[in-house]
């Protein structure tokens, strides 16, 4: 029995992999997370992080595919295999890194709360007003959230979301008060919604880094040169440029 279920878990495994095979490269990316991963209006994937991608695959000879993935499942897709490397505006934290490796830093993003356009409220009333608060689940202002409230009585209620553009949906329609995100997909939200950004609630600024699986330090080393050359050429600020990060 033990012998079959090894089998079958193997052939599991087997079926789901894509490991990284030295040519293609599959990204895997929250496609609602503009400006740095989307779906453009032509249907193809965008955005900062992509077109960084595509210039390191280049850099390197590889081929790239950008995959649509759940974002709180996405470091599970990267440990299974069915992704090679998260390129999609994920902060390094210590958590995460006990799972996966981060290449160097490459962007500082800091955390704010979006209200709507017309909101008068504080971030007072916000935080201790027995609010509703929207978060993207799985991200690091979601976690920081839940653990600082009680230290620092508040009494927000939490709402959960795949996306951050869904929390802005319902900061629109009244069922939340705010949302909280990172500083660029709320810049992104206030370019085309009516809203705007209340400010930094508490949490300190983080570092965004590309993932991949531990063991392939091969893939790392490749990926963090080039993009440190990246970093240093021209194209690096026209991208950022380009997607209003400047
Ligand atoms: N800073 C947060 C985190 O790393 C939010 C990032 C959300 N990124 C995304 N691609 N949805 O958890």
């Amino acid at each position: 029995n033990l012998i079959l279920l090894v089998a079958a878990v193997s052939l599991i495994v087997a079926g789901t992999t894509t490991a990284f095979a030295g040519k293609k490269i599959v990204n895997g990316i929250d496609a609602n997370f503009p400006p740095f991963a989307y779906i453009d209006k032509t249907g193809k994937p965008a955005g900062f992080d992509v077109e960084a991608m595509e210039w390191i695959a280049k850099d390197l000879g590889l081929e790239v595919e950008h995959m649509p993935i759940d974002w709180d499942g996405i470091i599970t897709s990267l440990l299974t295999k069915k992704i090679d490397i998260i390129a999609s505006g994920m902060s390094i934290t210590p958590d995460r890194s006990e799972k996966v490796t981060f290449t160097i830093p490459y962007w500082k993003i800091n955390q704010v709360m979006v209200v709507k356009k017309d909101s008068t409220l504080t971030m007072n009333d916000l935080m201790k007003g027995g609010k509703k608060i929207g978060v993207q689940q799985g991200t690091t202002e979601a976690k920081w959230l839940k653990a600082e409230s009680e230290p620092r009585a508040w009494n927000f209620k939490l709402g959960y979301y795949s996306s951050s553009p869904l929390a802005v949906e319902d900061v629109l329609n009244g069922r939340i008060a705010a949302a909280a995100m990172d500083d660029a997909p709320a810049h992104d939200a206030v370019s085309k919604k009516d809203v705007k950004i209340l400010g930094n609630f508490g949490m300190e600024a983080e570092d965004f880094g590309y993932a991949v699986r531990k063991d392939e330090t091969e893939l790392l080393e490749k990926i963090n040169a080039s993009l440190k050359k990246l970093m240093a050429t021209p194209y690096w600020d026209e991208l950022a440029v380009k997607y209003n990060l400047k």
